[in-house]
């Protein structure tokens, strides 16, 4: 049974059963706690925590997950996958243990003809937690499992939480048994690879917190309603219904591990290792096609991070496996065509994906180079010394190149060389503690998140702003330093929530508003709008007058001029979106953006730089959309609605069921957007393109002035031209040429005067020779000429002077100034260098005394150095080193 057809079943199933069809929502989670999504509640946790009602009593999905803590587990057991789909089906206060239990046996049991996924009940074990007797006899009830297929087991197995405080509860597991070619019997309590769970019931009951470990945790009490959370590894599910070994061998993922072998000209299953590098390559390229299309790119840090060292542990597989080119351009391809039926958007957006995939492949392949470079080096040295790699290379390589050990030792290896291992061991520890010392201070300065969550909890803040610009409300919550407090009080920062609010916080790249919040004995300026949690509004305020408390009225009051501003700015960013797409085309799509009054920022998938006539075609297009003073209309719609209007959406952005769109000119600039509008696009004055930029290797940014700014900034740019203009004494159409006639002027001088000096030190030649000293046999010229233009009239009367030494023994040393910086020149002719004197040994010596370096040929040298007071010294000291 294909992967495909598995997913189909499951929600056709559920949704049989009365369980509204949620989509898969992006990997990138909502939850500023958790990385990435990684089970298939994470999008639910509000409704199973009960801080919002949900909007359905149950529901069902196949959600995309990343879970990268087994890392290093991939590839050697069946099931790790960093990237797999969780099967969900969720009850929010509705059905709980009976009917959970219920519907699994009867999915997994039912014949593949009926609709089920056709499990024989003698493969399958049940694991329970040990005090839930419910459980048990509710799988005696609903199930054909003998008791003795029933075990208990305790809270490391059967107990699950996200790992964050939130919604948890007591599970039971459900298990496939391979056989007993595949391990011992016992059933799941050996913890045998034999027995692979294939689906998790969580009967969440509880709100944990403090969560230590799977045994470590706090009951902070029960929920409010008892729900439902389930998991089915689809991944497990199709390599056991499909009858392959492993999930990496399922139609989703083995075409890519068959091309890596074809590449590396492996045959796979012919060696164990050459196979868990294959199985690692198929699972890791799957998860960046995923990652990348959910709009996270490689980066050092976060997300970016994890995403960087899944690709780069692809690169050193293929490399391991003996293939050093680059890989990407194969793989990727196969893996969207395995994945595209499932998930249209990798195909769709394939060019964004694999351009920041092939990226970083290129800049990797290019760090490898480098590090293997050093590494044999070092194994040349080991060689002849017949000694080990030393560790603190192999910890180099490791740290700053990014090479696993198993490389290093590999590459040794093959050269027939060791590595000190035990060094190596020591330093990769030392950097362990290091970087747990530096977690640990990190986490103290997080800004817990409960305490929003807690506020959250009291409603959603509603945004009241976009016809009005004052709105009275209540105070709800007062925050002072992380703590809920009851009263901020005058000269303090407080972080302020309220029912409802005018104040846009920052978000779909528009700033917050500035603006006051003022109620009864108090006034607050606000200094910043964040939603902390998705739904809660905190305006961080220093309070000016008075004291601020809860549930007092407070009234929010928006700046006008800066709002007016700010609607200019993201209206012109829209327009700027819309010109960019018209000149560009449609592959150029908006990758972020910031704006605020005056000012908007647009980054854009677009890989070199845009030509001027381009930046003014732009520019052109988007205040002529300006002049149209076309009609900015917003609406509110369902997002297949919006979609089919072909309403732009912010690529790896997540939108709701609802969405906002706003059209200028539409459908010219149609986009999925919550911000603040003008309502005509004339309103927004003035656009003037400041600078074009790149971001990354994949992205541009433009960034404009908007509005009166754009206006201040012609105006001051005006002033620059009248004071040219009068300084230089020519009518405005005359300036550039006029400005270059100078320039040419100014270069022709220049070139007069280097002449005349060349000329006039060339009439030094008769004197420095007649001064020439004799030190043995050699002829030796040592000059001090002061201050010249440039080190080349040094070089060149060197030379002049050797020229006519050249039939005896002859050493020029010429030292002088140029541009406040001493400079030595040393040169000799051929009879000097036979006797043994090198141009470059005096260059360096006079170099070292001047407080720099030096170097160059036998015949011709060159020192520098910062103290011009010492070039007597420094000439001396050549003298004394001729003469020795
Ligand atoms: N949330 C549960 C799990 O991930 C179903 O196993």
């Amino acid at each position: 049974m294909q992967t495909a057809e598995i997913h189909r079943r499951w929600l056709d199933f559920f949704e049989k059963r009365g369980h509204t069809v949620v989509p898969s929502a992006s990997l990138v989670s909502d939850d500023p706690s958790l990385m990435f999504t990684v089970a298939g509640m994470v999008p639910f946790v509000p409704y199973l925590s009960g801080l919002v009602p949900a909007p359905y009593p149950r529901a069902t999905s196949v959600q995309k997950c990343i879970r990268t803590n087994d890392i290093e587990e991939v590839g050697k057991t069946p099931r790790h996958g960093t990237f797999f789909q969780m099967c969900g089906n969720f009850s929010f206060g509705d059905y709980f243990k009976s009917d959970a239990i219920k519907f699994a046996w009867e999915l997994l049991t039912t014949s593949e003809e009926d609709g089920g996924l056709g499990f024989a009940a003698k493969d399958l074990w049940v694991t329970i937690y040990e005090e839930d007797d419910e459980a048990l006899a509710l799988w005696q009830q609903h199930s054909t499992l003998p008791d003795e297929r029933i075990q208990r087991l305790g809270k490391d197995t059967n107990y699950w939480s996200t790992g964050q405080p939130g919604p948890a509860g007591p599970c039971s597991e459900i298990f496939f048994d391979l056989g007993p070619e595949y391990g011992i019997d016992g059933g799941p309590a050996t913890d045998d690879d034999r027995y692979v769970e294939i689906w998790n019931l969580v009967f969440m009951q509880y709100q944990v917190a403090d969560v230590k470990s799977k045994t470590d945790f706090t009951i902070l009490g029960e929920l409010p309603k008892k729900n439902i959370d389930t998991g089915m590894g689809l991944e497990r599910v199709a390599f056991i219904k499909q009858g392959v070994q492993n999930m990496y061998e399922i139609d989703q993922v083995r075409p890519v591990l068959d091309r890596a072998a074809a590449l590396a000209g492996k045959v796979y299953g012919a060696d164990h290792a050459d196979d868990v590098r294959l199985r690692v390559i198929a699972d890791h390229v799957r998860s960046g096609l995923m990652l990348i299309a959910d709009g996270v790119t490689p980066s050092n840090e976060g997300r970016g991070y994890i995403l960087r060292r899944l690709l780069r542990r692809v690169i050193l597989s293929m490399r391991l496996l003996g293939f050093e080119g680059s890989s990407f351009a194969e793989l990727f391809p196969v893996s969207r065509d395995a994945m595209k039926g499932a998930y249209p958007a990798v195909e769709r957006d394939f060019e964004f994906i694999a351009r920041a995939a092939y990226a970083e492949e290129k800049t990797f392949l290019r760090t490898l180079a480098s590090g293997i470079q050093i590494l044999e080096t070092a194994v040349d040295t080991a060689k002849t010394g017949a000694v080990a790699v030393p560790g603190d290379t192999a910890f180099l390589l490791h740290d700053t190149h990014g090479f696993p050990i198993e490389l290093t030792l590999e590459i040794a290896e093959e050269a027939g060389v060791a590595v000190d291992r035990a060094v190596f061991g020591e330093l990769m520890q030392e950097q362990r503690d290091r970087a747990k010392a530096d977690a640990k201070a990190k986490k103290g300065q997080r800004a817990d998140l409960s305490v929003y969550k807690e506020l959250r909890g009291l409603g959603e803040t509603l945004f009241t702003g976009y016809d009005e610009l004052t709105h009275e409300s209540r105070v709800l919550g007062l925050v002072v330093d992380g703590v809920s407090v009851v009263e901020a009080r005058e000269g303090e920062i407080a972080e302020v929530v309220l029912a409802e609010t005018s104040l846009w916080a920052e978000s779909g790249g528009q700033d917050s508003d500035q603006g006051l919040i003022v109620g009864d004995g108090f006034e607050a300026e606000v200094l910043d709008v964040q939603k902390p949690v998705p739904g809660l509004v905190v305006h961080t305020v220093k309070v000016t007058i008075g004291a601020i408390g809860i549930d007092q009225r407070a009234e929010t009051r928006v700046d006008a001029d800066y709002r007016r501003g700010a609607t200019q700015a993201h209206s012109g960013t829209h327009i700027v979106h819309a010109a960019l797409r018209e000149v560009l085309g449609s592959n150029a799509h908006q990758a972020g953006s910031y704006n605020k009054a005056g000012y908007l920022r647009l980054d854009f998938t677009h890989s070199e730089a845009l030509s001027s006539e381009t930046k003014s075609e732009i520019e052109e297009i988007s205040n002529l959309a300006i002049r149209s003073d076309f009609e900015v209309v917003t609406r509110e719609m369902g997002i297949d609605e919006a979609k089919a209007l072909g309403a732009m959406a912010l690529f790896g952005e997540k939108y709701g069921d609802r969405v906002r769109v706003v059209d200028i000119g539409g459908p010219w600039s149609r986009e999925l957007c919550a911000g603040t509008h003008v309502s005509s696009s004339s309103e927004v004055g003035i656009i003037s393109l400041i600078s074009e930029s790149s971001v990354g290797s994949t992205n541009r940014r433009v960034e404009s002035l908007v509005g009166i700014e754009a206006f201040r900034n012609f105006a001051a740019e005006r002033a620059i031209v009248q004071q040219l203009t009068s300084g230089l004494k020519v009518p405005r159409t005359e300036l550039v040429g006029r400005v270059q006639d100078l320039g040419a002027q100014l270069k022709a001088a220049e070139k007069k005067i280097a002449a005349f000096e060349a000329a006039k030190l060339a009439q030094r030649v008769p004197e420095l020779i007649a001064d020439a000293e004799s030190i043995g046999a050699t002829r030796v010229v040592l000059a001090s000429l002061g201050s010249v233009a440039s080190p080349d009239d040094l070089r060149g009367l060197a030379l002049q002077v050797r020229d006519r030494l050249a039939s005896e023994a002859g050493v020029v040393v010429i030292a002088g100034e140029a541009g406040g910086k001493p400079v030595v020149i040393a040169a000799t002719t051929e009879a000097a260098r036979t006797a043994g004197v090198r141009a470059g040994d005096l260059a360096k010596l006079g170099a070292k005394v001047l407080g720099g370096g030096g170097g160059g040929k036998p015949d011709l040298a060159q020192g520098g150095g910062t103290d011009p007071g010492k070039i007597d010294e420094a000439l001396a000291e050549i003298r004394r080193s001729l003469a020795g």
